[in-house]
């Protein structure tokens, strides 16, 4: 089925305008028994069109309509054909004056977006935790919407949590509040469906300002709360660059690490994972980036999931600038070194469509075409009109950008169009011409893209080549690295070590048992790959407890190149998979099948033919 969008949805003959959902979770069944009211608009040339949501695996009960939003008389609908990747239309014959559609339905127990633990795989051990992921095309899961990020609504929920467990949404979570079951949820301000959310678990909270806070698991709680204590700082450093922060509190959740992504900006309440927190506050450049999606993102937001880098690459370059205020020029350097190496090593790999910015991902789930292209490659773009008009200027632009197109969901063109009009059609845009085309429609990057430098990474470098060469490495050179010197280190050394040299490093370092999880991470994708077997316990540890796909998904990679290594992982994901969320499943069982093409491509042909017979 051809869907230019990812959405069934018409929006542009009718429109959802605002969602109420009463939600019971029932955490026997792994469902949610919900009722969503609807309010709708329609548009006056299209008087007699169906409302078409997006759903997936929905098990809708009764649809009822209304024309005065308070008395509602069931009316006919229809669940179309169900595609792999976008789910099913719900069809809905409600004709004018219906301003209210509602819906009463139950989530399946294998809703994509929604992950549901059970006692021993929390922090606490004795309440279960449900949580949501619904970006990129997920809230169609648990909620039948247009699931688009062009159409904006705001919402407003109930949530029946069971006792002693906490409900929090996407939308102000007052700390005041006694908690309470049933919770209130009201969004006031018009959102993509992709950034409503909803957690329920056992959990505290503790402030780290006047409008942030943090909530986890009780004994996360204390860590936690001085991990992002620079909280506050980072809002005001974004304010003071880019404008007011709009959405009044901005707290943290951290989840169970088996969330899938470091953080999602759900508005006013990241979502985090837990391994950012290290006790030296070397990771937050991930807080840094999901509030920065405050501005870009959740204020100005991707039209369609082809202006991806429009989220990510603003966001990434914003992230880079609230880290410079707060801790300075020479971390972020090395943080963009670092993000460039991954760039480089990510981008050599791909095809031509997938280096582009403004890309077309008809007939493709977005999931699967997420790259750090449209981050990295994207926050180079800006930097380079940043270094073309100045950065007075270039922090004008921004500022005048988001005020312009707030609340508002633009494609690459209408952003391409206000950086031409505000920018390149200027005097200095004339005598210093970016090109800009050659950004967005072309693969790699133009040849006069920045290049980044880290003076302080020169020793390190010069001591990966030493190691290389088979010196050791004294432990008092490297006693006074932090994190980020140890990571380009790591990176610098030559993809294949021997084991000796791998074990020598271990041994002296102590790699395998490192507490930062960045470090950690590659350090055991170095294991796969050179074949260090020492590492064997901590790697199966590490996959069977951390389900971050940016650390996993590699390491699956590495394992699966190797017929011994493919029985490794098929071991580890069997016993491991239902502490995965149903999207890092998904991410995982994909690189078991590709593993499979590249190598049998006979056997592959009938794998898929077995699993789309079923
Ligand atoms: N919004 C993304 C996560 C995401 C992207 C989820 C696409 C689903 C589909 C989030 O802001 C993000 O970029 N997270 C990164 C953070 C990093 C680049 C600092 C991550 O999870 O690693
Ligand atoms: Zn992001």
């Amino acid at each position: 089925m051809r869907v230019r969008s990812h959405s069934f949805s018409e929006f542009y003959k009718v429109r959802v305008r605002h969602v109420h959902l009463d939600i019971r979770p029932q955490f026997d069944r792994h469902e949610l028994d919900c009722i969503a009211v609807l309010d709708i608009q329609r548009e006056n040339s299209w008087p007699d069109a169906p409302v078409v949501l997006d759903t997936e695996r929905l098990d809708v009960r009764e649809v009822s309509a209304s024309s005065d939003g308070s008395n509602f008389a069931p009316v006919s609908y229809e669940l179309g054909q169900q595609d792999q990747v976008l789910g099913q239309p719900l069809v809905i014959k409600a004709p004018p004056p219906t301003i209210k559609l509602k819906i009463v339905y139950s989530t399946s127990p294998d809703a994509s977006a929604l992950q549901w633990l059970e006692p021993n795989q929390t922090a606490s051990r004795t309440l279960p935790f449900l949580y949501t992921q619904s970006q990129a095309i997920h809230a169609r899961s648990w909620i039948p919407i247009q699931d688009i990020p062009a159409v904006r609504l705001t919402f407003s929920a109930v949530v029946h949590a069971p006792p002693r467990m906490m409900a929090l949404m996407s939308a102000g979570n007052n700390e005041q509040l006694t908690h309470d079951s049933p919770y209130h949820f009201r969004m006031e301000k018009p959102v993509p469906p992709y950034l409503i959310a909803l957690a329920i678990g056992r959990l505290d909270f503790a402030s780290t300002g006047y409008r942030t806070g943090v909530y986890a698991e009780p004994s996360l709680i204390h860590r936690a709360a001085y991990e992002f204590g620079d909280t506050e700082k980072m809002i005001e450093t974004a304010e003071r660059l880019f404008g007011l922060y709009r959405w009044g509190r901005y707290d943290l959740l951290v989840l169970p690490p088996s969330f899938p992504y470091g953080g999602m900006e759900n508005p006013c309440l990241t979502f985090l994972t837990p391994t950012v927190i290290t006790g030296d506050r070397s990771l937050v450049a991930l807080i840094a980036h999901e509030l920065a999606h405050s501005w870009s993102g959740n204020l100005v937001t991707n039209k369609n999931w082809d202006d991806f880098w429009l989220n990510e690459g603003f966001t990434t370059y914003i992230e880079h600038r609230i880290q410079e205020e707060i801790y300075g020029k020479d971390r972020v350097e090395v943080e963009q070194v670092l993000s460039r190496l991954s760039l480089d090593e990510e981008m050599s790999k791909l095809e031509n469509r997938d280096q582009l910015l403004d890309t077309d991902l008809t007939d493709r789930d977005p999931d699967e075409a997420m790259t750090l292209v449209p981050y990295v490659k994207g926050a180079l773009f800006l930097q380079t009109l940043e270094q073309t008009f100045g950065r007075a200027r270039f922090d004008r632009f921004l500022r005048d950008y988001f005020d312009h197109f707030a609340f508002q969901s633009v494609t690459t063109a209408q952003a391409k169009q206000y950086i031409r009009d505000k920018l390149l059609n200027s005097a200095t845009g004339r005598a210093a011409p970016v090109p800009v085309d050659e950004w967005l429609s072309e693969p790699g990057l133009p040849p006069s893209a920045p290049v980044v430098e880290a003076r302080v990474l020169t020793s390190i470098q010069e001591a990966a080549l030493r190691c290389a060469a088979g010196m050791p490495l004294p432990r008092q050179e490297a006693a006074g690295w932090d994190s980020h010197q140890w990571l380009y280190f790591l990176n610098e050394l030559p993809a294949d070590l021997t084991a000796a040299k791998m074990s020598q490093l271990d041994a002296e370092f102590g790699l395998s048992q490192s507490t930062n999880s960045e470090i950690l991470a590659r350090w055991l994708l170095m294991s796969v790959r050179n074949g260090y077997h020492a590492a064997d316990p901590r790697i199966e540890e590490f996959l069977t407890s951390v389900g971050r796909l940016k650390y996993i998904k590699p390491i699956y990679e590495a394992l699966v190149a190797t017929p011994d290594g493919r029985t490794v992982a098929a071991d580890i994901y069997d016993k491991t998979k239902s502490f995965y969320h149903p999207i890092a499943r998904t991410a995982v069982e994909q690189v078991f099948s590709q593993a499979l093409t590249t190598r049998d491509p006979e056997r592959a042909v009938a794998h898929s033919l077995e699993h789309s017979a079923s």
